[in-house]
């Protein structure tokens, strides 16, 4: 039947899963004729989505994310083909942008002029800011645990917002129920052709920017990877996967990987369970509530399909471990990222120490979201460090040179095999003790305080130390002091600082032409956290 934005379901068969179809030979043949001279925002593809006017496109330069490859990490996971789809570059900050854009320009064309949505956040961010600029009146229903920046965002764009004390799903329901009161159209995720349309447009990006970059014109990756949570996102980008494949432009279709919050992962436990249906979480019990949909209807089915036909899996991971996974992509290849979108880098950890994605492979991992704010709960103030004028000057001048424990360790090879390792926090004590054991044959002893520390090197004659500052008893630096003045085999010992604190000019002094260099503790996170990614791969 003709396309039609009112159009809710099927006039044949009654149905409310709408696909929409494309002469696909139309738009191959413009695609090479021109559209390497298009401008690179999803409207490029616009033969292929559900608007006939251009006049209607409501657009802010959505779409045309850069594809980035994994620089830091790739090295450390020795794989070198994980490239980011970096969806943050969009004009709200999330891959729901894509969606906002076409939905709203479909609204404009059916000539809506009022509209609700339901969200966990970013939906009704993005569709905030497309309707302000279309002229469209929003009404946002947002779960009560959506965090309140997210919810002031949806505000400031004069959306009114409807907080709802309950599950995202019960959201959905009371969402519906005044939509249908009000007589208004409610936007339908899944269920709607535009927005799945809208995430065609990943995939069509994602298969010419590989091309670009892998040689070529077009491809696909081996692996598509993204968090769910309705499920829109995959289904909406297997359809353009699906489409580039039928118009003859790439040679093969991803697997698809569907990552999941362990406390809220229906897909992943129906999946494992072998259930053709979803058994839906009623309560899900996840911090990252972008992604708590605890109900994905005919999603499953239809993701399950794919994989069980054309190869890929469904996997979870814990809030923690998204967390962990946020730190890591944000340290080693400068990318900070909301939970959700985490979750899809802690899904590719998994999946790569699980063997199941092979080295040479080519991933691309959806990053949907950006981290603005950094939620409390991630980020303690301690890694904030406030400082006057003076004492900034006084910083930039190092006591000692400051690196990871590796680097260290490498400078002094050979020389070392005996380690003192001299801490009273036994996490740092573990930590320290960890990375010695994966770097090398040492022989390690431990002391939990500076009274201890000073007789074990004394009796034990290490040919390396490495010193906590702030201790019981007698504290590093004392301790480094009476260590200066032993016999000359002792008091040459090389000693690495390990300290918490951000040290002020006056301690700096104390320890100045003392120590072999200074370690700042979560500044070797970095190496805790490669030593956990390379342990998991094995
Ligand atoms: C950043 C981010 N990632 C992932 C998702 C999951 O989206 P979906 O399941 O609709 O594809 C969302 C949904 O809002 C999101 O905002």
């Amino acid at each position: 039947m003709p396309y039609a934005a009112s159009q809710l379901t099927c006039t044949q068969c009654g149905h409310d899963w709408l696909d929409a179809d494309y002469d696909l030979n139309v738009a191959a043949t413009a695609w090479q004729a021109e559209l390497k001279s298009r401008p690179f925002t999803l409207w490029r593809y616009w033969e292929l989505l559900p608007v006939k006017n251009s006049d209607n496109i409501v657009s802010m330069g959505e779409g045309g994310t850069p594809l980035l490859r994994a620089e830091n990490l790739g090295l450390m996971l020795g794989h070198r083909h994980i490239y980011f789809k970096d969806e943050r570059q969009g004009p709200t900050s999330s891959f729901k942008d894509r969606q906002a854009s076409v939905a709203v320009s479909a609204f404009k064309e059916a000539g809506i002029t009022e509209a609700v949505v339901s969200s966990t956040g970013n939906v009704a961010i993005s569709y905030s800011a497309y309707c302000a600029r279309a002229g469209v009146k929003l009404w946002a229903f947002l779960t009560s645990t959506v965090p309140a920046d997210k919810m002031r965002e949806v505000a400031l764009y004069g959306t009114e917002v409807v907080k709802v004390t309950s599950t995202y799903d019960r959201t959905k329901t009371v969402a519906n129920q005044f939509a249908t009161h009000k007589g208004l159209v409610v936007d339908r995720g899944v269920r709607s052709i535009a927005a799945k349309e809208s995430m065609k447009t990943v995939s069509f990006e994602v298969a010419e920017q590989l091309g670009q970059m892998m040689g070529g014109e077009w491809r696909a990756p081996d692996w598509y990877i993204q968090a769910v949570s309705g499920g829109l996102g995959p289904v909406g980008v297997w359809k353009g996967f699906q489409e580039l494949h039928q118009m003859g432009l790439i040679d093969r279709l991803p697997k698809l990987a569907i990552i999941q919050a362990t406390g809220c992962a229906p897909m992943v436990n129906s999946f494992r369970a072998g259930l053709a249906e979803a058994e839906n979480v009623s309560d899900p019990q996840t911090r990252i509530t972008t992604v708590a949909t605890g109900s994905p209807g005919a999603v499953y089915p239809f993701l399950r399909n794919i994989i069980l036909e054309h190869g890929g899996t469904m996997e979870s991971v814990s809030d923690d471990e998204a967390f962990r996974a946020m730190h890591v992509m944000a340290k080693m290849d400068g990318i900070s990222m909301e939970p959700a979108a985490a979750m899809a880098c802690a899904g590719l950890f998994k999946l790569l120490s699980q063997r199941i994605i092979q080295p040479d492979e080519v991933v691309v991992v959806n990053i949907s979201g950006h981290t603005f704010p950094v939620e409390k709960h991630l980020l303690d103030e301690q890694r904030m460090h406030s400082v006057g004028t003076a004492e900034a000057v006084a910083l930039t001048r190092p006591a000692a040179p400051r690196e990871g424990l590796m680097t260290a360790l490498n400078r002094l090879d050979g020389r070392v095999n005996r380690v003192a390792i001299i801490e009273d926090e036994p996490d740092a004590a573990r930590l320290l003790r960890r990375i010695l054991q994966a770097h090398g044959q040492y022989q390690i002893f431990e002391a939990n305080n500076g009274l201890e520390g000073l007789e074990l090197i004394r009796r034990e004659r290490p040919d390396l130390i490495l010193l906590d500052l702030m201790m019981p008893e007698l504290d590093g630096f004392t301790l480094l002091e009476i260590l200066k003045k032993e016999e000359e085999d002792l008091r040459n010992v090389p000693v690495i600082v390990v300290t918490a604190k951000e040290l002020s000019p006056a301690e700096k002094r104390r320890l100045d032409g003392q120590v072999e260099s200074l370690l700042q503790k979560g500044s070797f996170m970095e190496d805790e956290l490669m030593d956990d990614i390379l342990g998991a791969l094995g």
